[in-house]
């Protein structure tokens, strides 16, 4: 079609004038409004805390609508939410959530364990959900500064740290199933003890029942949506009726071993064709992208003195080494412990012994010092391992 010379200069002034908007409208850690509480909670002691239920006094708090974008940050007391009943998070799980912590250095410094991996899950996630997604970096900062307002809830250990749960809800006032046009991101913080109390490790055993499913190809396994955790809770408490204390969870008719809980799984074994291999499943969709498997993976690679994989384990490969004694050592990894070692599988009835314990355990052990190296005693920075 001919353009008048008209139609191109309102073109072009249309498009600058959105620019303008589109500025206005792009907020960031530097419009960030903090107002902290002026009245403080007492810190608990870190050895006897239970994980998630102590906060600090102040939270992050971020609005989105499809009308206006994101608002301005706040950083403001802890406090309340106030939601329409009919919040599509309440009613369609139209929600996720991340997890990670703040350490202090034996140097004093606190430091955040590749946040960043953390940013970019999120923001899978909420494309996954249709939540807004986001500027990584400027939220990433206006976690930063949350972090430095309660700098004094970083527990004063090198064994305790500051648990971070950013999280995006929907919060769509009605009841159409559909992408929300409103939202909410907020960040709060949980001061969190030592997953294993001093120092030694309690293994862990599990229960492997083929007839739940935690995560299915084309489904939400692969991200941190809040409604693959409360479904998985039926299996947990049958696990706890069973006497074990995780879900193994499995895949498909060959029983693939897949995560543990809500940890990554490793299998340190002398495989089939008789090589050392720490091995883990592929990230192909029903796998939680786990920043301690990458993290784990990317250790061993570089120390390259066993042959790293990510490669699919069933039952029957476990069995089978188990029987030949090729089993070194089992364990679950993520944020919470790092690493967990795995002692007993309860599968078809039958109790299988994993001897992880039994052999050190070597590279679980070298795994978590390695990793508390780098998170608190400031002994090699992540860019040193590469
Ligand atoms: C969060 C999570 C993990 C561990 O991820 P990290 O980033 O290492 O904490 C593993 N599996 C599931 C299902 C999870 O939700
Ligand atoms: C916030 O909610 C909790 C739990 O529902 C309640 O016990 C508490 O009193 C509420 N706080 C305020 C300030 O309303």
């Amino acid at each position: 079609l001919p353009v008048t010379k008209r139609g191109v200069t309102w073109k072009r002034s249309a498009f600058s004038i959105s620019l303008l908007f589109f500025r206005m409208i792009h907020t960031g850690a530097s419009d960030l409004i903090i107002t902290p509480a002026t009245t403080f909670k007492e810190k608990p002691d870190p050895t006897g805390l239970v994980f998630g239920t102590v906060f600090t006094d102040n939270m992050l708090t971020i609005q989105w609508s499809l009308a206006s974008g994101w608002e301005k940050p706040y950083i403001k007391p802890l406090e309340n939410l106030s939601l329409h009943p009919a919040s599509s998070a309440l009613h369609y799980a139209i929600e996720l959530f991340e997890g990670m912590k703040a350490y202090r250095g034996v140097d004093g410094k606190i430091r955040l364990f590749r946040p960043t991996l953390n940013m970019e899950r999120m923001a899978r996630s909420a494309r996954r959900t249709t939540l807004p997604t986001f500027d990584q970096n400027e939220l990433l900062e206006c976690i930063r500064k949350l972090v430095e307002v309660e700098q004094e809830w970083v527990p004063y250990s090198t064994s305790a740290s500051l648990y971070i749960r950013p999280t995006l809800i929907g919060t769509e006032p009605s009841l159409g199933v559909k992408k929300p046009t409103k939202a909410l991101l907020y960040v709060i913080l949980s001061p969190v003890g030592a997953y294993f109390a001093s120092g030694s490790f309690n293994p862990i055993s599990l229960w492997a029942d083929p007839k739940y499913v935690r995560a299915w190809k084309g489904g939400t396994g692969d991200c941190k949506l809040g409604g693959n955790y409360g479904s998985a809770i039926y299996a947990q408490q049958e696990a706890l009726e069973f006497g074990c204390q995780q879900v193994l969870w499995l895949y498909g008719d060959d029983h693939q071993i897949t995560e543990v809980g809500t940890m990554n799984l490793f299998l340190y074994w002398i495989n089939e064709d008789g090589e050392n291999e720490l091995a883990t499943p592929p990230l192909d969709g029903i796998i939680l992208p786990g920043v301690t498997r990458q993290s784990i993976l990317d250790l061993a690679l570089n120390w390259g003195e066993f042959k790293v994989s990510e490669r699919y384990i069933t039952m029957s490969d476990l069995t089978s080494a188990l029987e030949e004694n090729r089993v070194k050592e089992m364990f679950g990894a993520g944020t919470a412990c790092i690493v967990c070692p795995i002692s007993k599988i309860l599968y078809k009835g039958k109790h299988l012994h994993i001897p992880t314990m039994e052999n050190g355990p070597e590279l679980t052990t070298r795994f978590l010092n390695k990793l508390s190296d780098i998170q608190v005693r400031c002994f090699l920075f992540y860019n040193q391992i590469k």
